[in-house]
């Protein structure tokens, strides 16, 4: 019932993409992901070790016999590295071809790699956040484009871009390709009303953010973050523009820093401090980039059962609409 043409070009059971969430290792969460029936989406950050951390990952999901994706930040500095590693590895006779089912660009333009990739015969897909953005993709030959509203988790358009429920028919009215419908998503709901905007399918960063297998996210975070609302989250400085953070003590102490103009140094410092409070589980200290959706979220589950209950709210929804329909 919840098949869309984006599960017969991934190759997986249900139109649910689990996003990246860079730069943290995301292999387990992708496994179990993709085990579920969705497809799991492998990420890295910023680092020399760029090409062999790619490679690792790609290994691991390969030897595990899941499809996945790989994202890959454009601007990035280790943008080079990470496709040559993608490439690397389904030149090399191995089984990588067979699972790798789709690369995802972001943040940068997807033409840099259109062709690489074109010639590689993989799937590509772009994060787009405004319609501009999505033609130009689908000009530069993306087979797919993930259209991600001002509410998701991470790096955001820019000052007040088109949230998801605007900017996904609007894009679908200009492309042919399938667009996936990304920002807010966090249950069932959200992926029928995904589908009802046009979309093909659903990405959620945050719902996966608070899982068991997000082994990233230290579990005292995650447990402050059941409390959140959807009015607990802010937009800062990140590494590639704009970014949704939750909002707690670090990023009030961003925010005055850059409301006073303070050198980039001081902003480097304390964006390391972030992280170090990120992993030791210190919630205020934290920098910790979150998406409105956080709001909804009020358990952490096991990545299966958040795309099994996604699966069953949908189609249970999707029953209900049909017997109301027919009942007028
Ligand atoms: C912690 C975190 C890290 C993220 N890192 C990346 C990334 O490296 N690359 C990317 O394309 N998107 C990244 N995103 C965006 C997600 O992949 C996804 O598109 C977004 O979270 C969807 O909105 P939602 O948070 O409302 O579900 C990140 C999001 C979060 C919350």
């Amino acid at each position: 019932m919840l098949h869309t043409n984006l599960c017969d070009l991934l190759r997986i059971r249900y139109p649910i993409l689990q996003g990246a969430l860079g730069p943290h290792d995301t292999s387990g969460l992708a496994a179990a992901v993709s085990r579920a029936g969705g497809l799991g989406v492998l990420s890295t950050g910023e680092s020399d070790d760029a090409y062999r951390e790619t490679r690792r990952q790609i290994s691991k999901l390969k030897e595990l016999g899941v499809p996945f994706g790989v994202n890959l930040p454009v601007k990035g500095s280790s943008s080079a590295a990470m496709i040559q590693a993608v490439l690397d590895e389904v030149n090399e006779g191995s089984h990588a071809r067979e699972w790798l089912r789709v690369v995802i660009t972001s943040a940068g333009s997807p033409a840099r790699y259109a062709d690489v990739l074109a010639e590689a015969k993989l799937l590509h897909f772009h994060v787009v956040a405004s319609v501009q953005h999505a033609m130009k993709a689908a000009s530069a030959g993306c087979s797919g484009l993930i259209a991600e509203g001002y509410e998701s988790g991470g790096h955001v358009s820019s000052e007040s871009g088109p949230t998801t429920a605007v900017l996904v028919p609007a894009v679908v009215d200009q492309v042919k390709v399938p667009v996936v419908a990304a920002g807010g998503f966090a249950d069932g709901r959200g992926l029928v009303a995904a589908l009802a905007l046009g979309a093909a399918g659903i990405q959620m960063g945050t719902r996966f953010y608070m899982t068991c297998e997000a082994e990233f996210a230290h579990r005292n975070i995650q447990a402050q973050l059941t409390k959140a609302e959807i009015s607990d989250t802010v937009v800062v400085p990140g590494t590639y523009g704009e970014n949704r953070h939750w909002r707690n003590e670090y990023t009030n102490e961003i925010l005055g820093l850059v409301a006073r103009q303070v050198p980039a140094l001081a902003l480097r410092e304390l964006k390391h401090r972030g992280r170090m409070a990120k992993q030791s589980g210190d919630a205020q200290g934290a920098s910790v980039p979150i998406g409105m959706s956080i709001g909804l979220i009020k358990t952490v589950l096991p990545a299966e059962d958040v795309i099994r209950k996604t699966v069953y709210e949908a189609q249970e929804i999707i029953r209900g609409l049909s017997a109301t329909t027919n009942q007028g």
